[in-house]
């Protein structure tokens, strides 16, 4: 970290001009040394008496200021903490706003969060229409709230628009936070931001800017937090997550009362709030998003990605047609795609479907029929295969199909082709023998359906060359996954770990206790479905297939297949009827057993420890190396609730890890 200031303040004629840079980072944040140094300029202001307005602006081209650090905030385990660094925010931003000459934020790039909440205790806001500039208050997307006076701040200059845009953590282009009434001048992307800030300071300072400050009444205030309420626990299926319901507390008890105390009010809340385990969860969960995001940082340094200009998809089933249309929409490359002739055609009426339902909601960049011009369907192996660069696999799951399609293939494609299969329960180990060259191939376990499923699983078998992973990796971003590397195992790691969790939860139910209620207790921790609905949706053959080749045989299971349920989509009957009610015919199915009645706790810790025991065991195992693989794969594929920040940082935050293993996942 440099030794240079953050802010400094430079006199031009009776204006102060105040710019301020976090140098060696890409983005300003509020650091400790930046409120030092916030403060001492401050201290410089109070004491010109000259000066009649001050500009404050970013020193870097791109970004005005993304708010608090949150890996400082992640590391607070203490009240005191956190009592000082909210103070720190609240006594910096009021001095700020009672200082006695108008101030000018001059907004270039993200002004978001504490960035903003620095911007409101300014006079007014001027931002360039420029790319880069987004403007809001996300903090309740990483479970906190505005809590540096924008829940007081914000609705007192727009109003209840505010209550939307904090419960939301929206981000706005500068356009819409100026008709929102947020920015009170627009600057367009090639004119001097600074030129213009001079202008329009010089006007406030004369009395003749027009800045709108209407009078709100917020006498309705406790009718507008009830709907809001109602909209956030729709979004959470009734589940009430710290961040927002302290966002609306907050809100809702400081408009009654005056600036000042309603200041004091939200500190105090925002303090209890970031000691919570759900905020330093929903910061993991942040944190492995931004991991994933690019997941050029999961690749080899000095990777050159191999150039992917061509692709085939073998199986032109439910996963080959999700992958072919995640290639085509995200890469718009040409794409082969290999099946039997009868699946040629419902193919690719399936995908012209989708695109076009795509299309409808403005989703697609490019026409349909561009997309559908790029794909080419075959039955054989055609001289088409000779220039392709990689291709999926997604035939039917059976080694000796497996084992033809492999050896067909190398006949044709190139030496450096990459392949790789989207087996979920077959050995990529195994398949690599039939392949000519096992180094450039390994495993991509997508999740269905594929284009809506952001998870994928690259799979290392013990041949698979270091190059292929990076090259799977670089694939796995072209196309938009979320990708972890793991392993060869069985059920990888998503299908692993849920692999107790289904087996324990149809116990529970053998046990006497009723589907609905083993199903709820997982929902009200914030499974978007409970165990059963879950083995329901996915189709009960599958969990069912995935038990008999780890060479388990779940009796409940076997029982319903065997009676031709394979759940309610895939075959119109399976443990639930369509309103959504277990289907009464099922109870006679289920194998009973001992009796043992459960309550939602015991049955919540007993399906999530044993979770965390598999996810443990890949650790010791060395199938993933980093306990974030794991958290990454069960929230995006399983929908497991970002405020716990994944199964096994959620272990780590409870004190499960330490009492069971005597030590955190996360060091
Ligand atoms: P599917 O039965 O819907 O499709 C398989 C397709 O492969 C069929 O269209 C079939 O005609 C075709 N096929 C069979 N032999 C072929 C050959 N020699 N050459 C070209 N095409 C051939 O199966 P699904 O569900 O798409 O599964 C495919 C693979 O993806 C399997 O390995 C499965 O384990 C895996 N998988 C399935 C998931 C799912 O949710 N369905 C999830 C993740 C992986």
């Amino acid at each position: 970290m440099s030794n240079a200031k953050v802010f400094n303040l430079t006199v031009d004629g009776e204006v102060g001009i105040v710019t301020f840079d976090v140098v060696g980072e890409a983005m300003n944040t509020w650091t400790d040394a930046a409120f030092a140094s916030f403060n001492e300029v401050l201290d410089c202001i109070e004491k010109k008496e000259a000066l009649k307005g001050i500009i404050f602006i970013s020193g870097k081209p791109n970004t005005f200021l993304a708010g608090a650090n949150l890996k400082m905030i992640e590391e607070i385990e203490q009240e005191e903490e956190m009592k000082q660094i909210a103070g720190l925010f609240h006594s910096s931003f009021n001095r700020l706003a009672a200082l006695m000459v108008p101030t000018l934020a001059a907004i270039n790039g993200h002004c978001l969060g504490g960035g903003l909440e620095f911007t409101l205790a300014c006079t007014a806001r001027i931002a360039k229409e420029s790319k880069t500039t987004v403007i809001g208050l996300p903090e309740v997307n990483v479970g906190l709230i505005p809590g540096a006076g924008g829940t007081q701040r914000l609705p007192r200059l727009i109003g209840y628009p505010a209550v939307e845009l904090i419960l939301k953590g929206s981000m706005l282009p500068a356009a819409k936070a100026y008709e929102m009434g947020i920015v009170d001048k627009l600057v367009p992307a090639d004119e001097d931001l600074l030129k213009e800030a001079k202008s329009f300071l010089q006007d406030i300072i004369d009395g003749k800017a027009e800045l709108k400050r209407p009078e709100h009444d917020f006498s309705g205030i406790d009718e507008v937090m009830v709907q809001a309420r109602k909209g956030v626990l729709k979004v959470t299926r009734g589940r009430e997550v710290p961040a927002p319901m302290t966002a609306i507390r907050s809100i809702q008890e400081g408009l009654k009362l005056p600036l000042e105390k309603a200041l004091e009010n939200e500190k105090e809340l925002v303090t209890q709030l970031s000691l919570r385990n759900e905020t330093k969860g929903t910061i993991n969960t942040f944190f492995l998003k931004t991991l994933t995001d690019k997941p050029k940082g999961m690749m080899s340094k000095g990777f050159e990605p191999k150039p992917l200009k061509k692709a085939a998809v073998l199986g032109f089933g439910t996963m080959g047609r999700g992958i072919t249309i995640d290639i085509l929409r995200n890469m718009q490359i040409p794409v082969i795609v290999k099946d039997i002739p009868e699946a040629l055609e419902p193919g690719k009426v399936f995908l012209r479907k989708i695109f076009e339902g795509m299309a409808e909601k403005k989703r697609l960049k490019v026409p349909v029929d561009d997309l559908m011009n790029l794909l080419t369907v075959t039955s054989d192996y055609s001289d088409d295969f000779k220039d392709v660069d990689i291709i999926v696999e997604a035939v039917f799951e059976d080694i000796k199909v497996k084992e033809q399609v492999y050896r067909e293939l190398c006949d044709v494609v190139a030496d450096d082709c990459i392949i790789a299969s989207n087996t979920s329960s077959l050995p990529i180990n195994a398949m690599a023998q039939y392949v000519s060259h096992p180094e450039r191939f390994g495993g991509l376990h997508f999740f269905s359906p594929v284009w809506m499923m952001q998870l994928v699983e690259v799979v290392r078998g013990e041949k698979t060359g270091q190059d292929t992973i990076d090259n799977l990796l670089n694939f796995a971003a072209s196309i938009r996954k979320r990708p972890i590397v793991c392993l060869d195992n069985p059920g990888f790691v998503v299908n692993a770990m849920l692999f107790p969790y289904i087996s324990n939860a149809f116990q529970y139910v053998e046990e006497g206790n009723a589907i609905e209620k083993v199903d709820k207790a997982l929902m009200s921790f914030g499974m978007p479905v409970g165990p059963i609905r879950l083995t329901d949706e996915v189709g009960i053959d599958v969990p069912y297939k995935v038990f008999v080749g780890m060479g388990v045989e779940q009796t409940t299971l076997k029982n319903v297949v065997e009676d031709g349920r394979l759940g309610l989509k895939k075959s119109g009957k399976g443990f639930f009827l369509k309103d959504g009610s277990v289907d009464p015919d099922v109870l006679s199915l289920i194998a009973k057993k001992e009796p043992k009645e459960m309550t939602e706790e015991e049955i919540q810790m007993g399906l999530l420890e044993s979770m965390v025991q598999v996810g443990k065991d890949l650790l010791d195992r060395k199938i993933v190396n980093d306990p974030r693989m794991v958290d990454v794969g069960m929230i995006w594929a399983t929908g497991f609730p970002p405020d716990k920040g994944g199964p096994l940082k959620w272990s780590d935050l409870i004190g499960l890890s330490e009492k069971i293993f005597g030590e955190n996942f996360y060091k």
